[in-house]
């Protein structure tokens, strides 16, 4: 295809905030240096003009990293005997909880394996005493569980749920995470939404045997389904997997994907992921200037941060608070103040067309299509 066969596409998307699958993946594939940097430019200006300069925090703590599943990429994988495990008690979980709010987060995000332990019963308990305590928005990022469970923890006070739908093919999904199915999963998705959850989804990118036409269909699943979050992050093989050797997902196709996401999504909650961080030293820097507007500092007590071993790196000391609050305001972007909602119940954009960043560099006259 011309050139002007990507500026239009992109126009399209920015103006319509949909794109076909064959669109996406054309996007996706297909830029050259200079349209990439448009790319960019153009979900920097969405991201400005649907959800401001805010960049929000979420405290995350993973308070378990035993887990029943087996999926194929990850080190938490119940087949990996290398790995030492621990399980925070819920007094642990709660006092953590009461540091993220000491630290002046709003949200915090509790994250674990599948770790059956944490009962419906005990999880609510837990909801609820953190709810109490200290009135913060709380996500859960505890997998799969049945629909009585997520409904007895929103009742209990959970706010948001992050399951990932981690890749929109079928095939590669049952592949990499044996006995489990993508329609199960989705269905949850739905559950959630049902509940009244915020609800995030995301994927990984770069798991081998994805191809472009899969990211694809990721990213149009993210717009179809109207996540409320989506966190798009590299695949990074762990040695102890049976991925082990295999290589890790590029960083400016992460990019692309994230950029896509917030031109079609407009005002979803991105983060910065820290995969996309690990992976790239700049990852983090070109993903707020590419989409993103969330970060998420590790509030997981030190002596176990080193165990939450997803990926390589993962259980290295993430983004302290400190860092990140600087991080922020180094890219001339402002903390977010309050939980952070998706603001999808604001009718208005942030921004007027015209007081957002200047949009006429998006398609040269030389690149319009004939009409
Ligand atoms: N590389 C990148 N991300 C991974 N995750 C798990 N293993 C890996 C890996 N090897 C991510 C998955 C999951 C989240 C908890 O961590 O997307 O949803
Ligand atoms: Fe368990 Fe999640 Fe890792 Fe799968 S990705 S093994 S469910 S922690």
């Amino acid at each position: 295809m011309a050139n002007w066969d990507f500026y239009n596409t992109l126009q399209k998307g920015e103006d319509k905030g949909v794109l076909s699958p064959a669109e996406i993946f054309f996007l996706l594939s297909s830029a050259k240096p200079e349209e990439e940097e448009l790319l960019f430019r153009t979900a920097d200006r969405v991201r400005a003009r649907y959800v401001g300069e805010d960049v929000h925090l979420r405290g995350i703590i993973e308070f378990s990293n035993i887990c029943i599943q087996n999926c194929l990429y990850c080190g938490l994988r119940r087949d990996n005997i290398h790995l030492p495990r621990y399980r925070m008690t819920p007094d642990e979980i709660l006092e953590t909880a009461e540091r993220v709010q000491g630290e002046g987060m709003q949200t915090v995000v509790l994250q674990s394996g599948e770790d059956p332990w944490f009962t419906g019963k005990r999880m609510a308990e837990i909801v609820s005493a953190i709810k109490q305590q200290t009135g913060m928005a709380i996500t859960l990022s505890i997998g799969e569980r049945s629909y009585d469970e997520m409904k007895a923890w929103r009742e209990a006070g959970a706010d948001r749920y992050l399951l990932k739908q981690e890749t929109a093919s079928p095939v590669l999904f049952r592949h990499l995470r044996p006995g489990r199915e993508l329609s199960q999963r989705l269905a949850r998705l739905r559950w959630l939404k049902d509940l009244g959850y915020e609800v995030g989804s995301g994927n990984m990118v770069g798991l081998p045997g994805q191809t472009d036409e899969d990211l694809a269909d990721d990213v149009f699943l993210f717009k179809e389904n109207d996540y409320d979050m989506v966190g798009t992050g590299p695949f990074i093989a762990h040695p102890q997997s049976p991925l082990a050797g295999a290589a890790n997902g590029r960083i400016e196709k992460v990019l692309r994907v994230l950029a896509i996401t917030r031109i079609l999504t407009r005002d979803t909650n991105l983060p910065a992921t820290t995969a996309t961080g690990i992976l790239f030293s700049e990852g983090r820097r070109k993903a707020l200037l590419g989409g993103a507007n969330v970060i998420m500092p590790d509030m997981t007590p030190e002596k176990y941060k080193q165990y939450y071993d997803l990926y390589p790196g993962r259980s290295q000391p993430g983004m302290k608070l400190k860092e990140a609050r600087g991080f922020i305001l180094s890219m001339e972007r402002t903390v977010g103040q309050g939980t952070g909602r998706r603001r999808s119940c604001f009718i208005q954009p942030v921004l007027s067309v015209d007081e957002a960043t200047d949009s006429s560099d998006l398609v040269p006259p030389d690149f319009r299509a004939p009409e």
